[in-house]
């Protein structure tokens, strides 16, 4: 049998995206609420305040808050032994620079973590999931200000401390590279706009966008530091938005751009978080890009001290390069790439591709020889709820069956492979277009694009069928 024992089977979501109950008990404004709703061809708009033209999909999206007992015992039915989730910075200090953390968002949280001890689920908790209190992005310019540092850092140890009981697992960033594959990251706070734009319309500063991402690296480290000091079997995941890149053509050219372009935007983010240091080949990028690091030699030594336990990363679909023109593109998660001839897309276009996982698990493992969790995958779609309450998607069936086929090749293979989290295994708000009919879930939740509906959940064919592979450690095909 490929999978450990105690694999951990399980699925992901974040906040931002199923919570809802976006002002209630305390919680302040978070970045995710100005965003608008859109759709794969309306680009969603980052509006600079709430405008009531428009709909804020994480105003209610799921409405989690008041569902959570339901939706655990939902997870709990299909066996997970863990899940991933996020908690919302703006939901424990409302402003970000409050003095002390709000009570009642504290009491949330307890109770999600009551709800997974009791079904015996492991919490994977991920501190921040694009989604940092709107007044921090305004107030301090977002991850562009060294003192974020200290108020993420504050806030970190809040967690650590009152979760303690509950948590083994943390993960510092959500896909904390993004920052760098994206021209700017609205989830990392970093660049607000006075005027509304959509993701593609931000204005880009390159210098100021590397510098935010080296203050989310030297906060992760503060809080890794400090949460190993505070409980000792606390361990710390990277978590990489991970691009798997090909060569469209084997042109030497094409070879070594796919290479540099790996080592730049998959693994510098792991290499710092793991290795505790800049590796060679960003720092010349960065000169050669003109970047300029504001890096003191104390924050060095806080990168070394402070360097994670394990590496997770996401994985929708690979992505294909060339130096030379090719005409038809696909989409995917954060970018897209060169049409290749051997995928299928999904209907969002994102290649489907089980292989490239196997690819990547052996190739993040030879790196860095930690355990190695997958806390993303899955596949966006379109479910229809039949009037008999039944949802059939076997395309979700298909695409988790190959990858969980290719997963155990990569254990046969030797990886140290500790977990599987399905995202979206309950249906949520999608971040790229903010739609709900893009579906992920085991679970279907009865509500659309604009928050109509009855927000009943009801099972999907998957439902039955990961129940099965949990149950059978993965055997079930
Ligand atoms: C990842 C994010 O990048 O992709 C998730 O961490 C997101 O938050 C997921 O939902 C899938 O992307 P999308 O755009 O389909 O929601």
């Amino acid at each position: 049998m490929a999978f450990k024992e105690n694999f951990l089977w399980g699925g992901a979501t974040a906040a931002n995206q199923i919570e809802g109950a976006y002002l209630e008990d305390g919680k302040g404004l978070s970045v995710a609420d100005i965003v608008t709703g859109g759709s794969h061809e309306n680009p969603r708009i980052i509006s600079p305040s709430m405008d009531e033209k428009y709909f804020y999909p994480s105003r209610k999206s799921i409405d989690f808050y008041h569902h959570y007992k339901e939706d655990i015992a939902l997870f709990a039915e299909m066996g997970f032994k863990a899940y991933r989730f996020s908690i919302s910075w703006a939901r424990i200090y409302p402003n970000g620079d409050d003095e002390k953390p709000n009570e009642k968002g504290l009491e949330f949280y307890d109770n999600v973590f009551k709800e997974l001890e009791k079904y015996n689920i492991e919490p994977v908790v991920t501190i921040s999931h694009s989604d940092i209190p709107l007044n921090i992005a305004k107030k301090y310019h977002g991850w562009n200000n060294k003192e974020v540092i200290n108020l993420y850092v504050k806030y970190a140890k809040t967690l650590f401390e009152r979760y303690s009981a509950y948590v083994t697992y943390w993960i510092p960033f959500n896909e904390i590279n993004d920052i760098f594959l994206a021209m700017s990251s609205l989830g990392q706070g970093a660049f607000i706009e006075e005027n509304e734009c959509t993701f593609a319309q931000q204005k880009d500063d390159p210098n100021a966008r590397f510098n935010a991402l080296n203050n989310m690296f030297i906060a992760s480290a503060k809080a890794v530091k400090i949460g190993h000091e505070i409980d000792s079997k606390f361990k710390f995941g990277t978590m990489i938005c991970h691009i798997t890149r090909y060569p469209r053509t084997c042109h030497p050219d094409d070879v070594l751009s796919v290479f540099k372009n790996d080592l730049f935007f998959n693994n510098t983010c792991s290499d710092v978080m793991l290795k505790g240091e800049y590796p060679f080949y960003t720092l010349k990028e960065f000169e050669i890009r003109g970047i300029k690091l504001a890096l003191s030699e104390e924050e060095k030594q806080i990168l070394r001290e402070g360097v994670c336990d394990y590496y997770t990363f996401s994985y929708y679909q690979s992505i294909s390069e060339s130096t030379l023109k090719f005409d038809e593109q696909t989409s995917g998660n954060i970018m897209g790439g060169i049409k290749n001839p051997y995928l299928k897309e999904t209907e969002w276009d994102w290649p489907i591709d089980p292989v490239g996982l196997r690819y990547t698990l052996l190739k993040v493992y030879d790196r860095y020889k930690v355990p190695v969790m997958i806390t993303e995958n899955g596949i966006g779609c379109r479910d229809v709820l039949n009037e008999d309450g039944t949802i059939h998607d076997p395309y979700r069936i298909e695409y988790i069956k190959d990858h969980i086929v290719e997963m155990e090749k990569a254990i046969d293979d030797g990886v140290d492979l500790i977990g599987y989290m399905a995202w979206g295994c309950i249906d949520l708000v999608s971040v790229s277009t903010g739609e709900m009919k893009k579906r992920y879930g085991f679970i279907y939740v009865d509500t659309d694009d604009l928050g109509n509906g009855s927000f009943k959940r009801y099972k999907k064919d998957s439902f039955a069928w990961y129940k099965k592979v949990i149950e059978s450690n993965g055997q079930i095909r």
